[in-house]
Order: structure tokens, then sequence, then C-alpha cells
């Protein structure tokens, strides 16, 4: 069943449209992605799915419901980490939690098992007790995760939640949203690295000026650039004549070298080793290794945009 859906959803600021129509359906129990390069317009259309900035055109339903008219029962359905911290420096990390809890109206030993629970959950237990001033920016960005979790929601946003942390909490985050999925709760993830995003995500979305350019499932996404193999050989002796034979040969689309390697770029499934090899050694081109490489999703936004997603 569809969670949440968006329907020509739109975002202006003047003459800007960062959320430029966009149509997504975030089904039940999966985890989402969505991909894009820095002000692709992810955090533009989280902040509309929280109901927490206004909607400029289209729709959005969270399990049934419009994110404005129901602000409060959507606001109870969804846990939102911020891509900036939301934290009070000045209390310490339980009254942080608490603080959230009471805004959901949890009151009593409902709240206090809940804090508990949520500080265990991010592993902030034998922090508890101290400022967020103290903490690392993975422990704060645990703690924002406590926060925004504590009340159980059904789908869980997060805002490229491993930017700019260590890499234990890192793994600590990725683990907890594999969690947090396991116990329920649907999530979606936005970032701008695609390995991150392909490992941990069902399905993902790329978005690009405010556009989604692409979603699906990382192999419906790959079998889009998989009209194109790379074979990267590593080769000495690669004369020029070895390079023009290569770029002549009718199935091979382009030739790219560096030092030491020679990468071609053939239609998949016409990769011609035995002719490839051939002319290396009648060339004398000496081989020390060669693989194809499969395209991923850095490719595919490469051959959508022109451009790489960390440009
Ligand atoms: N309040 C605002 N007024 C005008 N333009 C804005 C405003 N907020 C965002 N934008 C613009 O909207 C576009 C999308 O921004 P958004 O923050 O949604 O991108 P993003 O994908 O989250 O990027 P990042 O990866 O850097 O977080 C950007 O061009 C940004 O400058
Ligand atoms: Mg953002």
């Amino acid at each position: 069943m569809a969670l949440a859906v968006l329907s020509n959803v739109v975002k202006r600021y003047d003459q800007k449209l960062p959320v430029d129509h966009v149509n997504l359906t975030i089904e039940e129990g999966e985890i989402f992605g969505l991909l894009g390069p820095n002000g692709a317009g992810k955090s533009t259309t989280i902040s509309m799915i929280c109901g927490l900035l206004k909607i400029d055109g289209g729709e959005i339903q969270i399990d049934g419901l419009s994110v404005e008219k129901y602000p409060l029962e959507i606001k109870k359905r969804i846990g939102l980490v911020p891509q900036d911290l939301a934290l009070y420096e000045t209390m310490s990390a339980e009254d942080n939690v608490s603080f959230f809890g009471k805004l959901y109206g949890l009151r009593g030993k409902l709240l206090k098992d809940r804090v508990k629970e949520a500080l265990e959950f991010t592993g902030l237990s034998d922090r508890a007790k101290e400022k967020p001033s103290t903490f690392s920016g993975g422990m704060k960005r645990r703690l924002n995760i406590a926060c925004a979790i504590m009340h159980r929601p059904k789908l869980i946003i997060m805002d490229e939640p491993t930017v700019g942390i260590d890499p234990q909490s890192r793994n600590h985050i990725l683990e907890s949203v594999k969690a947090l999925n396991k116990m329920g709760s649907s999530i979606i993830y936005t970032s701008h690295y695609m390995e991150e995003v392909a490992a941990l995500c069902d399905r993902v979305a790329i978005m690009d000026k405010g556009h989604i350019i692409a979603c699906g499932t990382e192999g419906e996404l790959r079998a889009r650039v998989a009209q194109e193999e790379k074979i990267v050989v590593k080769a000495s002796n690669v004369t020029p004549e070895l390079l023009n034979e290569l770029r002549r040969h009718p199935r091979v689309n382009r030739v790219e070298t560096a030092e030491g390697v020679v990468e071609l770029y053939l239609p998949s499934s016409q990769t011609e080793l035995q002719d490839i090899l051939f002319i290396f050694s009648k060339h004398e081109g000496v081989i020390a290794s060669l693989h194809i490489e499969e395209p991923d999703l850095e490719t595919l936004f490469l051959s959508l945009t022109g451009r790489t997603l960390r440009d």
C-alpha cells in the first residue's frame, strides 16, 4: 500500500521552481532513497512532505490524508531528522528527547519509557545526562534521530544524516535505518552519495533541478545505462597504432587512456574480448589486467544530465 503519494508537487520562489511537478509514491515498509546533487530540491520536497513548507501546486497525501488539510495527524505519523541539527545545546540529551515527546503529547511513564528507548536505540544511554554541546557531530546527529523516532512514527525521513560525521556514527546510523525499517517504519533517506543509497534503499528516485529524472530499484536504474559497458585494461607498451586500431573497431564506441590504463566503451553484450585481445597482441601491448565494469547510479546520473553527482 502507498504510504506517501506526491502528485504534481510544485514549490515556487519568485521565478524559480526548486520543486517542479514532482510525482512520487513511497510504499509502506520500504526504504526509499532520494538521490541528487546540491540544490536538487531534496530538502524542499521533504519540508513539504512534513507540512513545514507550503505547497504551491499539486498534492501530498500521507496514509491517505492530505498534508495541507490534516497537519496535526501528519506530524504524528512522521519523524523528521533534518539536514541541519535541531537541538537545545543547554538541555541534557534526555531532556532534548523528552521535549520532542511532549510536543507529540506523551506524558508520565510512557514519556519516560520512550525517552529511554530512543536513547538506547541510538547508543546514547550512557550520555543521557550530558548536554549536546559536549557531543561529537555524529553523536549530535544520533541524538537528533532519537528525538525524531521517540513517538514511533510510521514514516521516518532522514535528510543527509551521514554528511560530515565520523565512520563509527555513520555505521551506527546506517544500521539504525535498517533496524527501524525492520521494526515497521518506512524510511525516506536523502543523500548525494550514490553508494550509500544503493546499498541501503529498496528503491531510489534521482532528483535534479527540481525534477525526478529516474525512479526504480537499483537493478531497474542500472538497466537504463546498461546499453554501454566499459572494459578497463591495464597495459604497458600501448602505442598510438594500437589505440588507433582499437578506435577503428566497429563495436568500440570510444577509447580513453590514462597512465597505464586503456578504457574501452562498447555496446553491452557485444564485448568482443577476442578481438580486443588480438589487437593488443598484434601491436605487442602487454596486458597486466582486464575487467569489465558494470554501470552504476553515478553513470546513470551522468548519462541523464551530462554532469556528475558531486560536481
Ligand atoms: N527559502 C528559499 N528561497 C529561495 N530559494 C530557495 C529557498 N530554499 C531553497 N531554495 C533553492 O531551492 C533549490 C533547492 O534547494 P534544496 O535545499 O531543496 O536542495 P537540496 O537537494 O536539499 O540540496 P543539498 O544537497 O545542498 O541539501 C536551491 O536552488 C535553493 O537555492
Ligand atoms: Mg538538502
